[in-house]
């Protein structure tokens, strides 16, 4: 059985500059991938190349997108655009900016069932009622004539969840859908987001904090600087990384740390794309770097069945296991 979706080798340049360089992931029916990574790293561009929505200037150069077999990137814009909310869906970080502020929320929603269902003005209403009640904003009925601004940053969320799982679609991609939140509203829409995950949505969720995908995510992509540094299962790569970046991300992650030990940043920024250092893209930051890394570049290789890694001593990382610290100390 093939994969619903399976991205590979996925190239997205803007000019001449490869911004996501050589990226694979896949997402069975049914299964959560997270994208992890610090800002810039490339998850959001990997996903609005899925969804036919990457800004004007970037390109797709190489590489393959297919969606239940059907390659994605062969298909025309009236296409994609019916696939888009029909099948595969997305909400953003900031709902504010996704959301019509001179329309109200109820209207905003019902009209997806209009456009899209065909529905009538009474039948949509009733519909978009019952999508906010379904996402747990209370007195659906009375807020459904409110405004974007009248709404809390959680309950904008929760709106946008509603719109995006209007159509019911197979494939939700959730690009930082918990950072412009507070901790226990965080939590909230995550739960939400495994209810309908254990429904058999399946999901793409991104964030910059690993310990914010850990309960709800199968499977695991780290991302650096446009590439993939490390994959495997939740279940494996978390009790034991296999590769320096992602012990420094667990490090650095207040929800994956529980408050248990002290939150250590990685030391340093991501490089800038257009001027990448030479060898292990990381290796200025590494604290586990020697000579070797400063010349030559670790391939993503398997490191145990179903895990990979893209370091030159991901097995001596993945040994070290969780006394590793990374600031080196
Ligand atoms: N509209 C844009 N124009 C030029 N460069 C962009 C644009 N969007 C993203 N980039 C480049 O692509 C990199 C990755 O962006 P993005 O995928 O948004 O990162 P992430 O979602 O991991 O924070 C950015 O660091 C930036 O260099
Ligand atoms: S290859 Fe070297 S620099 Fe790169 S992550 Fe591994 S140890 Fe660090
Ligand atoms: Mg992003």
């Amino acid at each position: 059985m093939s994969a619903l979706l399976d991205v590979s080798g996925l190239v997205v340049a803007f000019g001449d500059v490869p911004t996501v360089r050589g990226v694979s992931f896949a997402v069975e029916k049914g299964q959560t991938l997270a994208i992890v990574g610090e800002s810039g790293s490339g998850k959001s561009l990997s996903s609005l190349a899925v969804l036919g929505l990457l800004p004007p200037q970037a390109r797709v150069t190489a590489g393959d997108i297919r969606w239940e077999g059907q390659d994605l990137l062969a298909l025309g814009d009236t296409e994609i655009r019916r696939l888009r909310g029909e099948q595969l869906a997305m909400i953003f970080q900031d709902p504010l900016s996704a959301l019509n502020p001179s329309l109200t929320v109820g209207y905003q929603i019902a009209e997806m069932f209009r456009r899209r269902r065909g529905m009538r003005r009474r039948q949509a209403r009733a519909q978009a009622i019952e999508a906010m009640t379904e996402v747990g904003i209370p007195d659906a009925g009375q807020r459904f004539g409110a405004y974007p601004h009248e709404f809390s940053g959680g309950m904008r969320q929760r709106v946008m969840i509603a719109i995006a799982l209007a159509l019911e679609p197979k494939l939700l991609i959730a690009d930082e859908p918990t950072t412009a939140l507070d901790v226990t509203v965080q939590a909230q829409v995550l739960r939400l987001l495994r209810r309908r995950q254990s429904e058999g949505l399946s999901m793409i969720i991104i964030s910059h904090d690993l310990g914010v995908v850990a309960r709800t995510a199968q499977s695991v992509v780290v991302m650096y600087a446009g590439q993939a540094v490390e994959t495997g299962t939740v279940a494996d790569v978390y009790p034991a990384p296999a590769h320096p970046y992602t012990v420094g991300l667990m490090a650095a992650s207040p929800s994956a740390r529980d408050g248990r030990r002290e939150v250590l940043p990685i030391e340093g920024y991501p490089p800038d794309i257009a001027t990448l250092p030479s060898g292990c893209v990381f290796h200025p930051r590494c604290p586990f770097a020697r000579e070797r890394c400063r010349v030559e570049e670790p391939a993503l290789r398997e490191v145990a069945p179903g895990r990979s890694s893209a370091c030159h001593y991901a097995e001596e990382v993945l040994t070290s296991g969780a006394e590793l610290d990374h600031a080196g100390a």
